[in-house]
């Protein structure tokens, strides 16, 4: 073992795992075409302010959870992207994106930063899958967005998920909303803690989101956002739930959902599991009409949009066994050299049948035939290709079908034929 460990809160993805992940984000891929996403790949890292301005100074990931430095002595300060939202916004932004078209639909899969205390299903570097739906504003695009999503889980066959939703309304119902809980949580100032005595004078939404027990006491009492919604809010919330019960997507309302960014308004959800313990949310979004407008953009884009995090996925899908048929990567032929002068034939053969497609391994640590028939085995190879001193000198080979121990003698022009034929008939072949 090395004296040098990962870093707490980062992992390893070894070939085993990464098959797994490959799967999942075979099927995003495949279902972001179908709803119409294209990725979008943005830099790891942005300007300091991206993320204060966009997230909210008085949330969690900004207050606490930000990898930030300094990359030049004079510089602007940086930080690890914690979310894709804001750099997503930044991006079309930047590109000017909207005079080209009025509406654009991104997905992307990438590695995302926050300073949280690592634990089961909680990293310091972790991934996340999402879409953002730019510049319409709208029930159905909110609908879309959760759609996409839920399709995802659908596929992957994960069970046991509940969707829960809200709505924040829009800016003057939260105004009204923010003034009548200051008054509700004023006269317990003395019991707040030190967060939320501050989230009381810059935004105290915040406090409904505290992961603190006693303030979630408190919160239980406090009135409700959802009473104080004009009529319009409420038809806009009304809508998005018509279309979930159209598709037939479970979900439940949650009027103290308010979510850990304060980009949110109107709708937001999140989805959790029972298989993930403590961390139990595996995603969540909403719309985000201020964002751009936040960010000092000139027209207005009004959003939604969600992420996943695939590596609680990934746990749910151990946990409920949706791993067990994966392919792994087998190779068609193994090449078996009867002695290691002939390594250098049986290496210009490995190549030709990897030019012409074929899968082929070969042993490269000198090891005994009996060693690399065992390999050859354990890999579960289709076929082992003997070469030895007689082979190379008639052109005669022997192949063995490791399925049915089968056992012919061909030369490799008949050995090219016969394996392209295969695998033109049988594509995973
Ligand atoms: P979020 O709720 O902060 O939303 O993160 C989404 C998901 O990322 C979480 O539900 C969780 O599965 C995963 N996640 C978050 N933190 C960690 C962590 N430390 N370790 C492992 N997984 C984690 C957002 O990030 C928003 N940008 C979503 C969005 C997109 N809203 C609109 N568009």
């Amino acid at each position: 073992m090395s004296q040098y460990q990962s870093v707490k809160g980062t992992r390893d993805i070894f070939p085993e795992e990464a098959v797994q992940w490959k799967y999942v984000e075979d099927i995003v891929n495949t279902l972001a075409a179908l709803y119409g996403f294209r990725e979008i790949r943005i830099p790891l890292f942005e300007y300091t302010e991206l993320f204060q301005r966009g997230i909210g100074s008085t949330t969690d990931i900004v207050g606490k959870e930000m990898f930030s430095f300094q990359p030049d002595p004079a510089g602007r300060s940086v930080t690890l992207r914690p979310e894709m939202t804001a750099g997503v916004m930044r991006a079309a932004l930047q590109k000017n994106l909207f005079s080209l078209a009025p509406v654009h639909k991104l997905f992307y899969i990438g590695e995302l930063f926050r300073k949280e205390r690592p634990q089961a299903g909680r990293q310091r570097q972790f991934t996340q899958f999402g879409a953002e739906l730019l510049g319409v504003s709208s029930p159905s695009a909110v609908a879309e967005v959760i759609t996409f999503m839920m399709h995802v889980f659908d596929s992957l066959a994960l069970r046991g998920l509940k969707l829960r939703i809200n709505t924040l309304g829009d800016t003057d119902d939260r105004l009204r909303y923010r003034e009548a809980l200051r008054t509700w949580f004023s006269p317990f100032h003395d019991l707040l803690d030190e967060a939320s005595k501050e989230r009381l004078e810059k935004n105290p939404l915040r406090i409904l989101d505290s992961k603190n027990p006693a303030m979630q006491e408190l919160v239980a009492g406090a009135p409700r956002l959802y009473d104080y919604l004009k009529a319009s809010s409420l038809d806009d919330f009304r809508k998005v739930l018509f279309y979930l019960d159209e598709r037939n997507i479970k979900y439940e309302i949650d009027h103290r959902l308010v979510r850990g960014l304060d980009y949110y308004c109107h709708t937001a959800f999140e989805v959790t599991s029972s298989e993930l313990g403590a961390q139990d949310a595996i995603g969540g979004g909403g719309r985000y009409d201020a964002l751009a407008k936040e960010l000092g953009s000139s027209v207005d884009v009004p959003a939604s949009g969600f992420a996943v995090g695939i590596e609680r996925l990934l746990i749910i899908m151990e946990k409920q066994g949706l791993f067990a048929t994966l392919p792994q990567g087998v190779p068609t032929v193994y090449l078996i050299l009867q002695h290691q002068d002939l390594a250098d034939h049986g290496m210009h053969i490995a190549w030709q049948l990897r030019q012409a497609g074929i899968t082929t391994e070969i042993d490269l640590a000198s090891r005994s035939m009996k060693a690399q028939m065992r390999e050859a085995n354990k890999v579960k190879a289709s076929y082992a290709l003997f070469i030895g001193q007689s082979e190379c000198e008639t052109g005669q080979y022997s192949l063995k079908n490791l399925v049915t121990s089968e056992q012919t003698t061909l030369t490799l022009e008949a050995l090219f034929h016969m394996l392209i034929a295969q695998r033109q008939s049988q594509p995973h072949f």
